[in-house]
């Protein structure tokens, strides 16, 4: 499975980590950066990780900021991504069972490298339930064709 990752400033030493332990499990990782330390903006980094994941150039994406509200914002705003902010397993893991999320946010002021993880582990191990779950998303993705 291929999974796309980007992250800010904030994030470089969480994003080095997460993505050395994804590449130990057998992901292969696609990096979108920053690799640098020097402020930048998170919504570049959002929509190039929203943006590998809806054009299939990716199966997943993870996205890093400082809270991964911001970042997590900005994938969003792709069209088909469903990118979701978890500080723990539980929500991470209901995230892809019933919202079927397609990129997984987190930040690297809130949680530790370990929690990232595991939040990681568990998310990427939780399969989509379909079902009523299905017609829900369904739902989620239609308010894509009815903007103003
Ligand atoms: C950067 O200072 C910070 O605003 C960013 O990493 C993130 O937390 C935004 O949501």
């Amino acid at each position: 499975m291929k999974i796309a990752i980007g992250n800010d400033h904030t994030a470089l030493e969480m994003k080095k980590a997460v993505k050395e332990h994804l590449k130990q499990k057998g992901y292969e990782i696609v990096d979108l950066g920053t690799d640098s330390s020097e402020s930048c903006d998170y919504p570049i980094y959002g929509e190039m990780v929203g943006r590998a994941v809806a054009l299939g150039q990716a199966d997943l994406g993870i996205a890093i900021c400082g809270t991964g509200v911001g970042i997590s914002l900005a994938a969003g705003k792709v069209k088909g991504i469903r990118a979701c902010v978890c500080s723990e397993p539980y929500t991470a893991k209901l995230s892809r069972m019933h919202n079927d999320s397609n990129v997984l946010a987190f930040g690297a002021r809130v949680i530790g490298i370990e929690m990232a993880k595991m939040i990681t582990d568990t998310w990427l191990e939780a399969e989509f339930q379909g079902g009523r779950h299905q017609r829900r998303v369904d739902m989620i993705m239609d308010i894509e064709g009815r903007q103003l």
